[in-house]
C-alpha cells in the first residue's frame, strides 16, 4: 500500500546540505499498522512526510495504493493526497471553527452537497464518540478529545491511509491509549492502513505487528515488533529499547557508588533480560544457591505478545564469595550483566 524506494533527502542550512534521510526503503502491505521509531532528530517527520509528498525527496520513489507520486501533476497530486490522511501532535485544528465545522471543512473543499456533508459529518463523530460536542470549540476540549476530532477529519474523505506523526506524544498514557484503540478501529473496520511515527517505544508495541528503527536517517532494523524488542540485532537498537525502559541509577546512589570494590562494598548490577529469561526466578536461585540477596533499586518488565523485555538495577548482597560465585551464574545463564559500581553496605551483608 504505500512503498518508498530509495528515498533519499537533504536540508538546506547554513551549514550546507545536511542529509536527513539516506536511501530509505519501506515496503508497507495493505491493511498494515506500521511503525516508525527513532530518536528526535532522526528523520521521523521527514520521513513521514514524503509519503504525501508535502516533503519532496531528492532522490528515490514514492508509490502510495500502486500510484507513483513524485511526478503526478500538482492537481492529480492534490487527488492523490485525498487518499491519505494525516494526524499531528498538535492536532492542527482551526480554533475559529466548531468541531462538526472542522471535520466537514475538507468535505466542503470537495464541493460536497451540504445536506450530504451534514451526514457524513454526524457519521465521523459518532465514530470517534464525539457527538455531543458537535458545537464545541477546540479550545473546550480535552486533547484526546482534539486528537478524536483530527482523526475523524483525517478520515473525511474515506482515504485508504493514514499518516500519524507522533499522535499520541502530547497526552497522557490513559489517554495515549484510548486514541491508540481508536486507530486500531480505524485500522481493523475501516480497513485504513496506517504508518505512524513516534519516539515511544510503547505505543508500537501496543498497536504495530511490525516496525522499524530509524537513526541519523537510515533504517538500522526493520522486523515484526516481537523480534525488534526481544532480540534487537544491532547496537543501537538494543540501547533504544532498553533506553525506552526509563531504568537508570536513583540520583541517592549515583552519589555514593564507587567505582573500585573495597572490603566492605557490595556490587551496584544492571541486569537485562531480552526475551524469555525475565520469567526465570534468577532471584530465588541467587538466594538459594549462593545465599546472595538481590535488593532491586529500579526495575521495569514489559510484554511484547510472549516476550518480555526487562531490566533492573540491583544490589548483591552476601559474602564476598558468594557474590563472585552469583556474577559468575548470572552471566552463565545468559543474562545481559553490567557491574554499575558498588556501594558500602557491610551493615546489610547476609552471613
Ligand atoms: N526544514 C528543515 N530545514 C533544515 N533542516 C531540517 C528541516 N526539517 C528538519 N530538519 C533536520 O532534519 C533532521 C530530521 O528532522 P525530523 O524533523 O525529520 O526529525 P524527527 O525524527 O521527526 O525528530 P522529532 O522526534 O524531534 O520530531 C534534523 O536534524 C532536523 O534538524
Ligand atoms: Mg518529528
Amino acid at each position: 500500500m504505500i512503498e518508498l524506494k530509495k528515498i533519499s533527502k537533504n536540508y538546506q542550512t547554513p551549514q550546507g546540505l545536511m542529509p536527513a534521510l539516506e536511501d530509505v526503503s519501506l515496503h508497507i502491505a495493505p491493511g498494515e499498522i506500521y511503525g516508525v521509531m527513532g530518536r528526535s532528530g532522526a528523520g521521523k517527520s521527514t520521513l513521514i512526510r514524503t509519503v504525501n509528498l508535502l516533503e519532496q525527496p531528492d532522490k528515490g520513489e514514492v508509490i502510495v495504493g500502486g500510484l507513483s507520486l513524485i511526478n503526478l501533476t500538482k492537481p492529480d497530486l492534490l487527488k492523490a493526497r485525498r487518499e491519505i490522511g494525516m494526524i499531528f501532535q498538535q492536532f492542527n485544528l482551526l480554533s475559529s471553527r466548531t468541531v462538526a465545522q472542522n471535520i466537514a471543512l475538507p468535505l466542503e473543499l470537495e464541493r460536497l452537497p451540504r445536506r450530504l456533508i451534514k451526514k457524513k459529518v454526524a457519521e465521523l463523530l459518532a465514530l470517534v464518540d464525539l457527538s455531543n460536542k458537535a458545537d464545541f470549540y477546540p479550545e473546550q476540549l480535552s486533547g484526546g478529545q482534539k486528537q478524536r476530532v483530527a482523526i475523524a477529519r483525517s478520515l473525511a474523505n474515506k482515504p485508504k491511509v493514514l499518516l500519524s506523526d507522533e499522535a499520541t506524544s502530547s497526552l497522557d498514557p490513559e489517554t495515549t491509549n484510548t486514541i491508540l484503540e481508536l486507530l486500531k478501529r480505524v485500522n481493523q473496520e475501516l480497513g485504513v492502513t496506517i504508518l505512524l511515527i513516534t519516539h515511544e517505544m510503547d505505543v508500537i508495541r501496543k498497536i504495530c505487528r511490525r516496525a522499524c528503527i530509524l537513526e541519523a536517517g537510515k533504517i538500522i532494523e526493520e522486523d515484526t515488533v516481537v523480534e525488534i524488542f526481544s532480540h534487537p540485532k544491532s547496537t543501537i537498537a538494543k540501547r533504544f529499547v532498553l533506553s525506552n525502559l526509563h531504568v537508570n541509577v536513583p540520583p541517592p546512589l549515583q552519589k555514593i557508588l564507587q567505582k573500585e570494590a573495597d572490603d566492605q562494598s557490595v556490587p551496584v548490577v544492571r541486569l537485562t533480560f531480552l526475551g524469555k529469561k525475565a520469567g526465570e526466578p534468577l532471584m530465588v536461585s541467587l538466594l538459594t544457591r549462593f545465599n546472595v540477596l538481590t535488593n532491586i533499586l529500579q526495575a521495569n518488565l514489559n510484554w511484547v505478545q510472549d516476550a518480555s523485555i526487562g531490566m533492573s538495577i540491583c544490589e548483591l548482597l552476601g559474602t564476598k564469595e558468594a557474590v563472585v560465585q552469583s556474577i559468575e551464574f548470572i552471566k552463565a545463564q545468559g543474562i545481559d550483566m553490567e557491574i554499575l559500581g558498588y556501594v558500602n553496605r557491610a551493615a546489610n551483608f547476609v552471613e
